[in-house]
């Protein structure tokens, strides 16, 4: 890289450093000596910096704690403004810090995201009003000078510590968001890959960007997005019209008891819980996040929550249940070889399997653009007959709303034997 690059990223540094930005000045120098280690102008503004700073301020071990904690306690309870603020305190403290660095990029990140959904909802809402459309303008362009910081924090982090596969995976986020450039942050998740092959975020993320095919969504990312979305799925799936739960009810039989052992896979905040309570005995929920299992126990209605991949526990409850249900969650299992054999040695005899898809026109699955799995009918077919599980019921479902119309499904009733 030419020394003219580091010059204008130094120039850019000195305007942070003006400003009193420190953390953004510190991040900006020091990717500045990354480009051009001999670049003393950077090394003396760092070296300048560093002596105002309190005796063994440089790194983590001096990070105030208070703020960190604080921010990070924000975070948990996604007020990710606030916790921004906190962080930056923190961070004028212990410019050197790459982990506080690091936690104010992901809150960034947090902020605009959260933005984003309430902005775009409100103009979805009112598409007449010049008020919500404003409101969004502006919040762009908000939107783009923190996810730039929040780059610029990443890629400081990153010159500080090469091998820190956190940076890369928040450096790629961010490259993702608005606008964006899919480009490199294909090119940064697979660096991440490289430094931690089984990252199964990085798999995920990667797909998403190149197409590469996936059989699964891994565990992380599915914790991710749902612990994330634990607060807002409710509200957002109501306002998406989203039915599933409701027609797995009523296609299972009418109002009444129904099954005595009900398990309930990615049974998430617990939609399905009211409706199959009634004569159940044992009403277990089973998710991997842990924030849509606390809003399911909130509902107190299961007599057990367990937080474990469905595969897992399907394994460990042979011939326990009579009813087996799973709305939507197989588009995150994708393929479904592992599930079916599961299903069918955790069943009772005669036991059923009631399920939705995402309706695919093939003979398989496949993993699409929208981060889901979509399945054919042939498929779900031809693996129950393997199974031994009889497809009762085949009927096509409008699945919830997308910004392209609804999304089309279906729901499906096996029975064991
Ligand atoms: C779209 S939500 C559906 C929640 C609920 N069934 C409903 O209808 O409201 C999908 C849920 O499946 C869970 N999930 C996805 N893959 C899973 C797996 N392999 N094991 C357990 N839970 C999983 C997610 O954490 C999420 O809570």
């Amino acid at each position: 890289m030419a020394l003219s690059d580091a010059d204008i990223l130094f120039q850019q540094a000195l305007v942070h450093h003006q400003a009193g930005r420190k953390a953004e000045a510190v991040a900006a120098y020091q990717q500045v000596l990354e480009l051009a280690p001999g670049h003393a102008p950077a090394r003396a503004m760092l070296g300048s910096i560093a002596s105002r700073e309190p005796a063994g301020s440089s790194d983590s071990p001096s990070t105030d704690d208070a703020l960190l904690q604080d921010g990070r306690a924000l975070v948990a309870q996604r007020k990710f403004a606030q916790a921004v603020e906190q962080f930056r305190k923190a961070l004028a403290k212990s410019p050197g810090s790459v982990e506080l660095a690091l936690d104010l990029a992901e809150a960034l990140l947090g902020e605009i995201c959260q933005d984003d959904d309430l902005d775009f909802a409100e103009v979805e809402a009112h598409p007449e009003s010049l008020a919500a459309a404003n409101r969004l303008g502006k919040n762009l362009t908000r939107h783009r000078k923190l996810q730039a910081e929040a780059q610029s924090l990443c890629r400081g982090a990153i010159a500080r510590q090469p091998d820190l596969v956190r940076a890369y995976i928040t450096l790629g986020e961010a490259l993702t968001l608005g606008e964006g450039n899919d480009t490199e942050a294909a090119e940064v998740f697979r660096k991440a890959l490289e430094l931690d092959p089984k990252n199964g975020m990085c798999r995920y993320r990667l797909s998403l960007l190149t197409g590469d095919p996936l059989d699964t969504m891994p565990a992380e990312a599915v914790q991710s997005i749902f612990d994330r979305g634990a607060d807002s799925f409710e509200a957002e799936l109501k306002r998406l019209q989203y039915t599933v739960p409701a027609r797995l009810r009523t296609a299972l039989g009418p109002p009444g008891p129904l099954a005595e052992r009900v398990a309930d896979l990615g049974c998430g905040t617990g939609w399905c819980g009211p409706l199959f309570r009634e004569g159940a005995k044992r009403l277990v929920g089973v998710d991997l996040s842990g924030p849509m299992l606390a809003k399911a126990r909130q509902r107190g209605v299961y007599d057990e929550l367990q937080q474990a991949d469905l595969h897992e526990f399907l394994l460990s409850e042979p011939a326990a249940f009579d009813l087996i249900l799973a709305a939507d969650v197989l588009i995150y299992v994708g393929d479904l070889a592992r599930m079916f054999p599961a299903v069918q040695s955790a069943l009772a005899p005669s036991g059923r399997f009631a399920f939705s898809t995402e309706k695919g026109i093939g003979d398989s699955y496949r993993f699409l653009p929208s981060g889901r799995f979509q399945h054919d009918e042939p498929y779900i077919r031809r693996l129950a007959s393997e199974c031994r599980l009889t497809v009762e019921q085949c009927r096509d479902i409008p699945i919830r709303l997308s910004q392209k119309g609804p999304i089309a499904g279906q729901l499906f009733v096996l029975r064991k034997g």
